[in-house]
């Protein structure tokens, strides 16, 4: 990223005709991650999220559960939406609903700046709509439905049935842009992420783009089309504009400025939208597209992809009542690469949490510090003549710093923990070879074990700054154990670019008892 330009970074918003379960909660801590650690490094950041509240989906949800639309969506984001993000420590900037009077303003005005400039036209269309996705789809994403609904055609997605429309549509004329967005993703070759995510959107825009319908008449739960209010906007334009209108466009031209462009992440599902039709949709009204869009896999249980829809949704709460937020933070962000899929499984959540975080991190943390107190009462000793061993210690840091904050700048999350977690790794092994219980038996290794001691525990301030935006409750009890919020200030404020800069943390600090990081966790 250019040094002085904004760094805002989005999550879909997502619809709360239902609970959010752990893929909603996935995409959400991999785009606070990538904020806070931008933030951290001094970066003009905002993190937006938020909820998609319009649409047939919405009005047949609260249908099927005797409440008004309005009620239904106020309920289920007072009621899961936000404590979500309570349950997952994500410190985002902002939060918009798509039924606040700020975003329904300026979508109205959007789209009618559209229709001035000549995108918008009348006409008459039918084809096969899904509502889960509020999606018409081609061809290639029907399947002949089995069971159920054998002899129905069936979205690929959902796998439940799709329904006929035949309507009087107003159209946007997207077919108009091919040539516009194949340019854009031939100059800017990271406009989508990852490569197989840019080839098959490129792939899809060469084999050519139809117009699309953007009002429906048959509901009313949604924004009007301001010169037809018998039309409600399609409930994907309205939803994709909350990335512009969340942050001033059409009513404070600073912020937009100051803001905009954004960098979206997104699952793979809905990639089509943020890559072609978003950029579209700005191309035809004059604005700046995003800076990128980087596509995530499909979190997958038994094989398949996550959904409340097919009843294989998991609620984040599930894991992190038993085994803490940072847990699952580190979980999802470190065991899948981002941008590929991942089978969640508890199996695998409990071997990592035992072996990466209770005994890899948290077993480091405890007995550095627990040394510092037996041999030093409790004060960090000062290094004394540096020998190869801890010289080595410090080249890994220095890397593993450049190396994370490289990997962040590829979004890549999982590569990032990677190269930080060289420095757990190497630091347990540093201690078993240095054997500071057995230097402490001996008066004349004194300067030995201070020089040890030392090393490990800035070590592990590197290790509480790195992975502060991965885990920031448990690094916050490190850093505070470390006595480091004493002299150094706020965990949160240390820039995280500076992270590998050896002898940050101030020999004579006093260190705290630290209670296990990862607690044991009964089965
Ligand atoms: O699509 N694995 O909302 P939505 C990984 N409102 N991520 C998953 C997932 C899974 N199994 N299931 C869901 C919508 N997600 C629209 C978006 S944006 C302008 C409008 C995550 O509630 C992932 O980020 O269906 C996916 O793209 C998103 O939730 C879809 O959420
Ligand atoms: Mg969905």
């Amino acid at each position: 990223m250019s040094s002085g330009s904004s760094f805002y970074i989005t999550t879909p918003i997502y619809y709360p005709s239902d609970v959010p379960h752990i893929g909603h909660g996935y995409t959400t801590v991999a785009v606070d991650t990538l904020a806070r650690w931008h933030r951290q490094s001094g970066d003009d950041t905002w993190m937006l999220t938020g909820t998609d509240e319009h649409g047939q989906k919405m009005l047949r949800a609260a249908a099927a559960n005797g409440a008004t639309p309005q009620e239904w969506v106020d309920r289920l984001v007072g009621e899961s939406w936000f404590p979500l993000l309570r349950t997952l420590d994500v410190a985002n900037d902002d939060f918009i609903r798509t039924t606040q009077a700020r975003h329904e303003e300026r979508v109205t005005q959007f789209v009618q700046a559209i229709y001035d400039n000549g995108y918008i036209y009348a006409g008459e269309f039918e084809a096969l709509y899904c509502v889960g996705c509020e999606e018409f789809k081609t061809e290639a994403e029907i399947q002949d439905g089995t069971g159920a609904f054998e002899g129905l055609k069936v979205c690929a997605i959902h796998s439940k049935p799709l329904e006929l429309l035949q309507e009087k549509n107003y159209f946007f004329k997207l077919s108009e842009f091919q040539d516009r967005l194949l340019e854009l993703y031939k100059t800017v070759p990271d406009f989508v992420r990852p490569e197989s995510a840019r080839n098959e959107v490129a792939s899809f825009v060469r084999s050519g783009l139809k117009d699309l319908s953007i009002s429906r008449s048959t509901f009313d739960w949604g924004i009007k089309v301001p010169w037809d209010p018998s039309h409600v906007i399609y409930v994907w334009v309205d939803a994709l504009l909350n990335y512009a209108t969340a942050v001033g466009y059409g009513s404070d031209p600073e912020q937009f400025a100051r803001r905009w462009p954004a960098y979206h992440v997104v699952g793979k599902d809905i990639l089509r939208f943020h890559a072609v039709i978003w950029p579209a949709m700005l191309m035809a009204a004059g604005v700046e597209v995003p800076r990128g869009v980087f596509a995530h896999g499909w979190l997958l249980v038994g094989g398949e992809k996550m959904s409340k829809s097919k009843l294989t949704g998991i609620a984040p709460t599930e894991i992190t009542d038993v085994f803490g937020s940072d847990a699952y933070r580190f979980y999802f962000l470190s065991a899948i690469a981002f941008g590929q899929d991942g089978s969640f499984s508890w199996e695998d959540l409990s071997a990592r949490y035992q072996a990466e975080l209770a005994n890899g991190f948290g077993n480091l943390a405890s007995r550095t510090i627990a040394m510092i107190e037996r041999y030093f009462e409790g004060i960090v000793p000062p290094p004394a003549q540096y020998t190869d061993a801890d010289l080595a210690i410090q080249r890994v840091v220095a890397e593993a710093a450049t190396n994370a904050d490289a990997a962040i700048e590829r979004f890549r999350i999982d590569e990032a923990i990677t190269a930080i977690w060289t420095i757990v790794d190497e630091l347990n092994g540093y201690i078993t070879e240095n054997e500071p219980w057995a230097l402490a038996k001996d008066d004349a290794k004194r300067t030995r074990l201070e020089t040890v001691l030392y090393t490990a525990a800035e070590g592990l301030r590197a290790l509480a700054q790195l992975l502060s935006p991965v885990m920031p409750v448990a690094t916050e009890k490190l850093w505070i154990a470390l006595g480091a919020a004493e002299t150094l200030g706020r965990l949160q404020d240390q820039p995280l670019r500076e992270a590998g800069v050896w002898g940050l943390l101030k020999p004579g600090t006093s260190v705290n008892g630290l209670a296990p990081l990862f607690p044991r966790v009964e089965q």
